[in-house]
């Protein structure tokens, strides 16, 4: 069977869809030569609030930024430490490092990929300031107890919600937040390939307290309220209107996505569930899932056998993530334990990612889950 290239994620085909209101948008935001804080930012910023149901939205560079200015605008001090997992991008670290801070990288839940309140709560010590969950691949972390635990310790929770953009996450007393907007600040990330993704990059901070909002507005903006009026030290962050008026186009069809990539997932987990040497994706009890990434544990330690297999058919696969991060030369030094992270090192041995995205054609994904179960056969 011949089979058209198959990619991780296909921006392309999905520009195709939406084409006709791009092009205008751009080309609009051309002619109009507002290309820093121009109308479409503005307009972006609210939709945005809404959908979300956050009161403050500040967009800004990128998704790395949105996590370092939500720190910088908490006011944490040098040596204050702040609890995040070992089992994600660097970027969720890098920034508590930058600044000065101490990442204090924690193990992750073997089922859902996500840090957990019990985690939380055995790294806490007397500097502790701030905890960093990372909604994992789509999914959110388990925020109630988190937060629970954050105002028993007086903590600030900073949600990475890079990958999880538009996921539900509901409460015992049935009570449904978006993720991101539970904690003090929810982080995002519009890189191309993210659930939002903007064409080139870019990021938003967000925060239901007026004071927080604030501070995050001023932090992103070279620190100042008013005009050549510079309170505390800042950053230069901005998302430009460019991004601003594709990303306004995209949101409104972000559920419609959530949705493709649902379906995807649900069609993996149909096909591969039955592959005793799978485990597919666990969901979360509380919380929906918007599949950034669809990723699959090997437990035979094939994983890197699974994935060069593939490869030769064509079939595209991912490992997020490879390396734990306390492992890594940038951030050895914030880990001192001789115990490890077991899970975390487990995870990094047998994860493995498959192509989804919204536009996957039927006998696209038939071509993959027959590549995977194939190799199995063997
Ligand atoms: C979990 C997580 N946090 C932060 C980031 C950083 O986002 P950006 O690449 O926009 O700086 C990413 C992006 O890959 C991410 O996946």
């Amino acid at each position: 069977m011949t089979m058209d290239k198959i990619h991780m994620v296909d921006l392309f085909s999905q520009y195709t869809q939406i084409s006709e209101e791009i092009d205008r948008a751009v080309i609009d935001c051309i002619r109009s030569t507002k290309f820093i804080n121009g109308p479409a930012v503005k307009e972006f910023k609210q939709n945005l609030g809404t959908y979300l149901g956050a009161r403050h939205v500040i967009p800004c560079a990128n998704g790395t930024d949105a996590l370092q200015i939500a720190l910088m605008a908490l006011g944490l001090k040098a040596g204050d430490e702040v609890i995040v997992p070992t089992f994600t991008y660097a970027a969720t670290a890098e920034v508590i490092g930058l600044l000065g801070l101490k990442p204090v990288m924690v193990d992750v839940d073997l089922n859902t990929f996500n840090i957990t309140s019990d985690i939380v709560e055995k790294a806490i010590t007397p500097k502790t300031r701030a905890i960093v969950p990372v909604h994992l691949f789509g999914q959110s972390a388990d925020m109630e107890p988190i937060m629970k635990l954050a105002k028993a310790h007086n903590l600030y929770v900073v949600e990475d919600n890079a990958q999880a953009i538009g996921a539900d996450y509901t409460f015992e007393d049935g009570t449904v937040k978006k993720t991101g907007t539970i904690g003090d600040v929810g982080c995002t990330s519009f890189f191309p390939s993210k659930n939002l993704g903007c064409y080139g990059d870019g990021g938003a901070m967000y925060a239901n307290d007026d004071k927080i909002g604030a501070a995050l507005q001023m932090v992103a903006n070279h620190g100042q309220k008013k005009k050549y009026h510079h309170s505390v030290i800042g950053v230069n962050s901005r998302l430009d209107t460019i991004q601003a008026a594709i990303l306004d186009i995209k949101l409104r069809h972000l559920d419609e996505y959530s949705g493709a990539r649902q379906q995807v997932a649900a069609h993996y987990d149909e096909a591969l569930s039955e592959i005793s040497a799978l485990q597919v994706p666990v969901r979360q009890a509380n919380s929906t899932h918007v599949f950034h990434q669809y990723t699959l544990k090997v437990k035979n330690g094939k994983r890197d056998e699974l994935k060069k297999y593939l490869a030769k058919k064509g079939i595209p696969s991912m490992i997020y993530y490879p390396i734990p991060l306390y492992k890594q030369n940038a951030f050895k030094q914030f880990y001192k334990s001789t115990n490890g992270l077991p899970v975390t090192e487990q995870l990094c041995a047998s994860v493995l990612s498959l192509p989804i995205h919204t536009e996957m054609k039927k006998e696209m994904q038939e071509f993959i889950i027959d590549g995977v179960k194939s190799f199995f056969n063997e």
